[in-house]
């Protein structure tokens, strides 16, 4: 009797030729039309599969673990991965996988250009001519704050944040940032950074840019006694996830002119923008594109489906995903893995 081939969830359309490969291995269950899966259906889909493909408008946490006793691997499209009860996961023994490096440019180039939109107010000017109000040169008119010469302070210096410091040197910029951990001074040196405490750096900077993973310690960081610590002439970008800034404390701060301007790719209730934002000029909004281009959103569905391979035990490297969030369960698989080889 021919062996059931293992069942995987694909949560979202990505690329149909990038995903076409899990057919190779697995039973593929894939969703044709963007879908928001509420957390029932995400059980259910979770149910009867092996692994699964999810990007982070999925939530997978115990509900979900405790209804997928066959789950073994989940593959987040993604570097971050808040929607993932990474613990719970572990507890479980099920592999967590997401896609670092491969957007690390890309992310960085979307954050540089934010900045810059902000500060120099591109689309408030745009918008203001498409509205028919340029009727006379105006030496006065949409004044922004400069780039060059300024000081930038970047919260969370992981791998996008010193994309974003090498960009910023090249710009001329001073470089100040925060981080969990001061990083040595070769990679200080070669992105032109030096390390502040969190007030110092909001105190000092002309420009702030959040590029901090989201965990529940960092939730409301940037709120209204962080923004009255700013420049009020400052701008504030945030790429990294809603929930780290307090939208309603920024909204009150850009319409009452205790910050200049403000970036924003990322919401707390996203794909919801609050109206309170939405109602402000001097607030540049992006519906969460900051590693959108072609090449590294195929990069990221191709290197999570390379995980997910590999998690569950198939391919060249079976029982070796290339970028695991939780190794400590690959132990799990690994055995999984041995049993298969050995014809169990
Ligand atoms: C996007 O926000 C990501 O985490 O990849």
């Amino acid at each position: 009797m021919a062996e059931s081939r293992p069942r995987v969830w694909v949560s979202q359309p990505l690329f149909d030729d990038l995903v076409g490969r899990l057919a190779v291995h697995f039973d593929v269950h894939a969703t044709d039309v963007v879908t928001e899966h509420s957390p029932a259906a995400i059980t259910e889909a979770l149910r009867d599969s092996a692994g699964a493909l999810v990007t982070l408008n999925e939530k997978i946490g115990a509900p979900q673990i405790a209804g997928a006793p066959g789950l073994r691997a989940i593959a987040n499209v993604g570097v971050g991965y808040n929607n993932l009860d990474v613990p719970a996961l572990t507890a479980a023994g099920i592999v967590a996988t997401n896609t670092p490096d491969v957007l690390t440019e890309t992310t960085a180039d979307f954050g540089f250009a934010l900045l810059m939109a902000t500060a120099r107010r591109i689309t408030e000017a745009e918008r203001w001519l498409r509205e028919g109000q340029w009727q006379q040169w105006s030496f006065s008119t949409l004044l922004g704050a400069d780039l060059h010469g300024s000081t930038l302070g970047i919260v969370g210096m992981g791998r996008i944040g010193q994309g974003i410091a090498r960009r910023a040197r090249g710009f001329g910029m001073r470089v100040l940032y925060h981080n969990r951990s001061r990083l040595p001074d070769t990679v200080e040196h070669e992105c032109g950074a030096s390390y502040a405490g969190f007030d110092d750096l909001l105190a000092q900077a002309d420009h702030v840019v959040l590029v901090l993973p989201y965990s529940p310690q960092v939730h409301h960081l940037v709120d209204a006694s962080a923004l009255a610590k700013m420049k009020s002439t400052a701008t504030l970008v945030n790429i990294a996830r809603g929930g780290i800034v307090d939208e309603v404390a920024l909204a009150d701060a850009l319409a009452n002119g205790r910050l200049a301007a403000a970036g924003l790719d990322v919401y707390e209730g996203e794909p919801a923008v609050r109206p309170e934002l939405l109602a402000l000029r001097n607030v540049v909004l992006t519906p969460h594109i900051a590693s959108a281009s072609l090449a590294t959103r195929r990069a990221m569905v191709s290197l999570a489906v390379d995980n997910l391979i590999a998690a569950l035990g198939e391919g060249p490297d079976a029982g070796r995903p290339p970028t695991p969030v939780n190794p400590d369960a690959l132990a799990a698989t690994a055995g999984i893995t041995i049993a298969k080889r050995q014809g169990a």
